[in-house]
């Protein structure tokens, strides 16, 4: 939900901020702009659209910025629609801001702005926010800053820029992210890290009532009092070519491919003498017997991860699991109580909705144990337990490796909870994780059956709805496969349990309605199969994934997508790689921006 950089040091700095936000395009792309220290003024450029589409060609038009020091950002927007005018930075000349998250008490905010004589442009929240700095600003930024955090309310990562403060970069956060970037002579500011890894890797995590104080020559942290703050050095272990396309179309394929390497990542570190081991985070064997129900939160694909773990641990562990959506969780009183173990589940570890949950679970006194990607997260920070699912920087908004790590870490989980309470052997315990570790090879080979994916989606590129169905695991990811169809190709689609089809959904079904079925559960297959030829009699096209070796007549259906078999409980890690291909080549044939659609953005840190 929107992206911020800032940039101070001796080089000029437009290009680099644009080439920053572009590594944060992923967070909005409603709007882009700059603001920058020109000459003794704040000079200002900024558009709607993407960021190459508007800003870089507004650009085009403008005198060459000389500029050394600015903000930028790019937008997703909330409070207004995406148009020049509600584009950030905002400000009056004199300050200038750019910001992510919510202003809750705007409107309070701004009719006592306009009591005191201020006017308003645009019909952003931000605007707010850059109108009471100007109101309290008095020659000393700290004041003026400390002094309009006091009165403000919501969620937000705000740089601020002030005209008399030649070449000094202001920030402050709440709730939304803000990293800040230290290198050679030159200091940033970033929503996250990955805007910033081809200058530097070492930076500062900030906190909530700090204000970050950046020139060329350093960085220092105060309190809203104006003591000054030590803070910790980190070191970022991304690498630069993680965060590019390196070859690929877009970082949606290039992410399908990194899966085997993500998965082997994730789960190798976490097994010890063949058995899996959390002990990293504290997640003892007597806690795990301890716990009476499990929680699983999250929002988006990392439900979906969620939806897999509940039916593996309840399969193996025999713990009862309720998966709830994060938005859902905060808001319906949960019966969680203190012996209950809530997981929350989350790539980037900042979304609003998930990171509100995991609160109130800790409120309640339940432990909380936190399964995320982004290293040093607020998510990670918060929970009493966390381990990382090591999958490197997601770019693509359409999550891919992401899910498969989190699907992965289930498996692993639900294996030392069934072992830890018993439920399984050593000896089975054991088998499983050594098959778990040869996933990856199956995912890769997976990935290779190319051809087969494109043809499948040459057949279903027209369509304007399309049903996903499955039973038990199938279903979970069938799920998962119906949101990234629609995600990215605009196509829409329902994922339906096969055998609640003819309960009401069935009467979508004609010849113009495709349908996928997943059935790689030996047990239910019949049942699918049934269910297959009942929507097949009424005129649908059908699109079997299955294991390769599974027997069907051709009249049954009309496309085969074939798995490798392995071992059925592990089908998910290999099921999933068609379902994102698919998607993926649709949304290419369709001329859809595949790794930036419509509408959307990767970190959700607004409700
Ligand atoms: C957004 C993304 C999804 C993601 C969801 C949860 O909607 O587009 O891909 O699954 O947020 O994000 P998180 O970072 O918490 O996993």
């Amino acid at each position: 939900m929107c992206g911020i950089v800032g940039y101070v040091g001796k080089r000029e700095c437009t290009d680099i901020l644009i080439k920053a936000l572009h590594r944060l395009e992923y967070r909005g792309y409603d709007s882009a702009g700059i603001a920058v220290f020109e000459g003794d003024k704040l000079k200002t450029v900024k558009a709607k659209g993407k960021i190459n589409d508007g800003l870089v060609e507004k650009l085009k038009f403008e005198k060459k910025l000389t500029a050394t020091a600015g903000i930028s950002h790019t937008r997703w927007a909330t409070h207004g629609e995406p148009s020049d005018i509600n584009s950030h930075p905002i400000g009056n000349g004199r300050v200038s801001i750019v910001h992510n998250g919510i202003i809750e008490n705007y409107r309070e905010l701004k009719a006592f702005l306009i009591s005191k004589g201020y006017g308003f442009e645009s019909e952003t929240d931000t605007e707010t926010v850059a109108k009471l700095l100007d109101y309290y600003y008095d020659g000393d930024p700290i004041e003026a800053i400390a002094k309009a955090m006091q009165d403000i309310r919501g969620a937000y990562a705000l740089g601020i820029i002030f005209r008399e403060h030649k070449n000094k970069i202001f920030a402050v956060r709440c709730e939304s992210p803000l990293i800040v970037g230290k290198g050679n002579g030159e200091n940033f500011i970033a929503s996250d890290i990955t805007a910033v890894l081809e200058y530097t890797k070492d930076y500062y995590l900030l906190e909530h009532n700090e204000i970050a104080i950046l020139d060329e020559n350093g960085i220092t942290f105060e309190s809203f009092h104006g003591e000054e703050i030590q803070k910790e050095l980190k070191t970022a272990d991304w690498d630069i070519s993680a965060a590019e396309r390196g070859g690929y179309n877009h970082f949606m394929l290039k992410e399908i491919h990194e899966q085997p390497d993500a998965i082997r990542n994730t789960i190798s570190p976490r097994v010890k003498d063949g058995l899996p081991d959390f002990s990293e985070c504290g997640l003892t064997t007597e806690k795990l017997r301890s716990y009476k129900n499990i929680y699983i939160v999250g929002c988006g694909s990392a439900m979906h991860a969620g939806l897999v773990g509940k039916t593996l641990i309840e399969k193996l562990a025999r713990i009862p699991v309720v998966v709830d959506i994060a938005s859902e969780f905060r808001y319906r009183d949960p019966l969680v109580t203190a012996d209950d173990l809530v997981v929350i589940i989350s790539q980037s570890g900042e979304t609003a909705d998930t990171l509100a949950a995991l609160k109130l679970a800790r409120s309640i006194g339940a432990d909380t144990f936190a399964i995320v990607n982004v290293v040093g997260s607020s998510i990670a920070r918060e929970a009493s337990m966390v381990m990382y699912t090591n999958a490197g920087p997601e770019i693509s908004v359409c999550s891919t490796k992401a899910y498969a790590v989190q699907v992965a870490f289930m498996y692993l989980f639900a294996f030392q909870i069934a072992y830890a309470n018993g439920k399984l052997s050593e000896e089975k315990c054991k088998e499983l994780t050594a098959e778990l570790l040869e996933i990856p090879n199956y995912v890769h080979q997976c990935i290779d059956n190319e051809s087969a994916y494109q043809l499948v989606a040459s057949k279903i590129m027209n369509a304007s709805s399309l049903l996903y169905i499955g039973r038990g695991l199938d279903y979970a990811l069938s799920m998962e496969g119906s949101l990234k169809l629609k995600e990215i190709s605009y196509i829409h689609s329902e994922a339906y349990a096969s055998g609640e089809l003819k309960h009401g959904t069935i009467s979508l079904i004609t010849e113009d309605t495709p349908v996928i079925a997943l059935a790689t559960q030996s047990e239910l297959f019949e049942k699918t199969l049934s269910n297959v030829k009942e929507v097949k009699s009424r005129g649908a096209k059908v699109v079997m994934i299955c294991c390769e070796d599974t027997n069907i007549d051709d009249a049954s259906v009309d496309y085969k997508i074939g798995l490798p078999r392995i071992s059925e409980l592990l089908m998910p890690l290999v099921t999933v790689v068609p379902l994102q291909m698919v998607a993926y080549y649709t949304a290419v044939l369709r001329g859809c921006d595949v790794d930036m659609p419509r509408n959307l953005a990767k970190s959700v840190t607004v409700e």
